[in-house]
């Protein structure tokens, strides 16, 4: 039996903000049972819900070393679906009302929790044989685990993956701070190890020292490499081009079922969509105070409002957008000059746009399983997660063509019949809106060519079957 443990700071059912969370909480479960025992360690965070916590079983505790000081640790532990989960307690770190609170408290937070994840494995007595880690939170593992933990020999044979979500968060501050929260000496602070433009980066050191290196697509793995979607690493992605690998990321299709989620109204699968699809069209219709018309095509987005997410050239558009036969739903918090931007449209057309600016599992569901369309024209998109929640309750993603977008949603092509979205390639607000109005003549006038499209993109196999085995060869490989 293989031991691995994911090291996370976020994980669906109990903490998420982003895809990572989907990720972390989903991956594990798809693993071969026989072979793999797939542990997960994340903090107990205070806003964690009760009725998970409620449930955590309390293990032990202990002091440990960070800097200076001696921290307390507390281990908690809980069976889900299959899964062993060990939650690290520490209330000055994990009691904020938002799990990331910015540099440079969240320094010291995942500095400790980094430090802690090591720590606790004696005690809880599981050695695993490869703990996999997961962005920059979790970037100083494979550093401790060289600085302090290689010469303990229950540590040893102990190999560390680090897999990059987002290149763009990397954990960066100065490096006489960061020396005293993380206790890592000068010797770490070097060019070629943790050393970033003058500062320091978590990321990095994980990048540096960790034994192999992932990222969620093919194409954002290459993408890396270079300058502009590098984020100032590009070269050491180049360096360490033999140990990095692009796996998609999958979904959990049980969890993610038109057919069965019950945030959705009217259920539907592959087959009856044509008919039962639009009917929570029209709920969701009601429901946001829009007109209520089964023909008008509504556009769904449910996202971080950021940058990345390419919000100024949805921005840009706007007005135009909203001068077309269509209706746009908004579900997402972030950057408050996209919230703003996006209250105000609502207000400007009321019956055509609707701003949900806040955090909802349910209202994301019901936007996947109502809409004709998703949008989701990112500037850089390590894989995203949307796009195949789309697919699956037969939303036609309209994407552009960079990371994970390329790799999963297949352009429409009228002449050969072939396609699961609409994409355009260069960063450029009009040719985002040239698309999206490709597909609104798409929709209005040939109909059955737009079902389809969602023909196919219902057929599609995002689960995570293929990428979990591509996870599992790679453990084999490093454990050899
Ligand atoms: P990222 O991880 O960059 O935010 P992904 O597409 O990989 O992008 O994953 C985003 C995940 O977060 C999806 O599961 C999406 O449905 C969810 N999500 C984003 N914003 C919200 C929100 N406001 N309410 C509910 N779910 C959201
Ligand atoms: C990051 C990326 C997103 C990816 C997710 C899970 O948040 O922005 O593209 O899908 O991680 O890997």
């Amino acid at each position: 039996m293989k031991k691995i443990l994911f090291a996370t700071s976020e994980c669906v059912p109990f903490i998420k903000t982003g895809g990572l969370a989907d990720v972390a909480g989903s991956l594990p479960k798809n693993f071969q049972k026989e072979y793999f025992d797939c542990r997960v360690v994340l903090p107990k965070y205070k806003v964690i819900p009760e009725k998970y916590t409620s449930k955590m079983e309390y293990v032990t505790n202990f002091y440990m070393d960070l800097n200076w000081r001696q921290q307390y640790v507390g281990i908690f532990r809980m069976e889900y679906e299959g899964i062993t989960f060990y939650f690290i307690d520490n209330e000055e770190h994990f009691s904020g009302d938002q799990i990331y609170a910015g540099m440079p408290w969240d320094l010291e937070k995942f500095a400790f929790f980094s430090k802690a994840v090591l720590a606790i494995l004696p005690v809880i007595d599981f050695h695993p044989d490869i703990i996999h880690c997961h962005d920059w939170q979790t970037g100083l593992i494979p550093v401790y685990m060289h600085e302090r933990f290689a010469n303990n020999a229950w540590f040893g044979g102990i190999k560390t993956v680090m897999t990059i979500h987002n290149l763009k968060f990397q954990g960066i501050w100065n490096i006489e701070t960061m020396k005293s929260i993380t206790g890592l000496d000068e010797y770490y602070f070097s060019a070629d190890k943790m050393e970033f433009n003058g500062d320091g980066s978590y990321l990095k050191g994980g990048l540096v020292y960790a034994d192999a290196i992932t990222t969620v697509s093919k194409t954002y793995a290459e993408e890396i490499k270079t300058p502009f979607y590098g984020e100032g690493l590009d070269g050491l992605m180049r360096a360490r081009a033999n140990d990095l690998r692009g796996i998609v990321n999958g979904l959990d299709y049980e969890d993610w079922n038109p057919e069965t989620d019950p945030a959705v109204q009217y259920h539907f699968n592959a087959k009856n969509f044509r008919k039962e699809k639009v009917k929570n069209k029209l709920a969701l219709q009601k429901e946001l105070g829009l007109a209520e018309d089964p023909k008008q095509m509504m556009i769904g987005v449910v996202s971080r409002l950021t940058d990345q997410k390419g919000f100024d050239l949805i921005a840009y558009m706007m007005d135009e957008l909203c001068s077309d036969a269509i209706q746009l739903v908004i579900l997402g918090t972030g950057d408050p000059k996209y919230e703003n931007m996006f209250r105000h449209f609502a207000w400007k057309y009321d019956k055509k746009v609707s701003a949900n600016i806040y955090y909802s599992n349910d209202l994301s569901r019901k936007i996947y399983a109502s809409c004709d369309a998703f949008l989701m024209p990112s500037l850089f998109e390590p894989c995203g997660l949307s796009q195949l929640m789309s697919l699956r309750y037969g939303t036609v993603p309209i994407v552009r063509e960079t990371g994970g977008l390329k790799d999963t949603v297949e352009p429409y092509n009228e002449y050969e019949g072939t396609g699961t979205g609409f994409s355009f390639a260069n960063y450029n607000a009009h040719e985002m809106l040239g698309t999206i109005r490709y597909a609104e003549r798409i929709y209005y006038d040939k109909k059955r060519e737009w079902n389809k499209i969602i023909d196919r993109g219902m057929a599609q196999d995002f689960s995570w079957k293929n990428s979990a085995l591509q996870y599992q060869e790679l453990y084999d490989w490093l454990i050899g």
